[in-house]
């Protein structure tokens, strides 16, 4: 008689915890290092452009978790209407400060503002979202001094926790945004970021997207999709990590990944909420720290 097929056990990757038990580290890492040299406190500076409900959340969001490590953080809140010029001033005000260890510009930006032209005017060194353009080519070099984008570095450091195997696996990404798709596909290929894998990095205009995910050992959903991504999309045994966020009519949130279609397929996946957003947030707090660390030749956090 033939045995019934064992079906995989599909996990869920706790962004969340993992996240407050980087927090404690963070915690204890800057408690340590004020108690045991005179150093300011580091400060980070999240300039908010407008009224956008989302970004209004995803700044507190920031500021909360500093504050929980001991970081100070201000948000300067700029009307929508104002000028790029104001936007520009106010970054050489802050980049000149020497009490503000880190800048963070929410985007996206009003229409009309050149979101280059002003994410370049931050100083390279307080750029905790790794999105000025040295930071951007440090990153493609490998070369370790990169201030590092946050989401990318949280899906790393998740995968590393997990310890996901990526060395020689294949990882496709969906989406190629500066922020995420395309600062992951780096990270993840790279030999000095050890993530030595061999990445498709996947888009609007890619032709038989399915194909490719089917092949692949990690999905990456970054498409900004909702549900997106399902079972269809996937190999068994496949790692999935969502990093879309949509609220839904009934209130709820969900992301780029049917997710219920992958129980007992997929080996892993990360939940939304609470997966790939805390990590972010996360690591938002580790780069300040990391900034903060190199300002004063201290110990860098990780
Ligand atoms: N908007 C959505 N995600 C991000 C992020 O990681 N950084 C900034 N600055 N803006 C965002």
């Amino acid at each position: 008689m033939l045995e019934p097929m064992k079906q995989m056990s599909t996990i869920s990757l706790d962004g969340r915890s993992l996240a407050a038990l980087l927090q404690e580290e963070e915690r204890h890492y800057l408690s340590h290092l004020l108690n045991a040299h005179q150093l300011p406190k580091p400060k980070l500076c999240v300039i908010l452009i407008g009224d956008l409900a989302a970004s209004l959340t995803y700044v507190n969001t920031k500021k909360v978790a500093c504050e929980k490590v001991g970081i100070e953080a201000e948000i300067l809140h700029l009307e929508g209407q104002c000028s790029q010029k104001q936007v520009i001033e106010t970054l050489q005000k802050l980049n000149k400060d020497p009490l503000v260890h880190g800048i963070l510009v929410q985007l996206p930006l009003p229409p009309g503002m050149d979101t280059a032209t002003i994410l370049d005017t931050i100083d390279p060194l307080k750029d905790v979202d790794g999105l000025h353009c040295m930071n951007a080519g440090r990153l493609v070099l490998g070369d370790t001094r990169a201030m590092i984008p946050c989401t990318p570095k949280g899906i790393v450091r998740m995968l590393q926790h997990y310890k996901i195997e990526t060395t020689g696996k294949h990882v496709a990404i969906i989406g190629r945004s500066s922020i995420v798709g395309r600062p992951l596909s780096i990270l993840m290929s790279h030999q000095a970021w050890k993530g030595n894998s061999t990445v498709s990095l996947l888009h609007s205009k890619s032709e038989n997207i399915q194909e490719m995910t089917q092949q692949a050992d990690i999905v990456v959903a970054a498409a900004g999709r909702q549900k997106m991504v399902n079972s269809s999309y996937i190999k068994p045994g496949a790692v999935v990590i969502d990093v879309g966020i949509h609220r839904l009519a009934d209130g709820s949130l969900c992301g780029d990944v049917d997710t219920a279609s992958l129980q007992g397929i997929a080996a892993a996946f990360s939940p939304v909420p609470g997966g790939v957003g805390p990590m972010t947030v996360a690591m938002v707090v580790e780069n300040v720290l990391t900034a903060w660390a190199r300002h004063y030749k201290a110990r860098e956090p990780k």
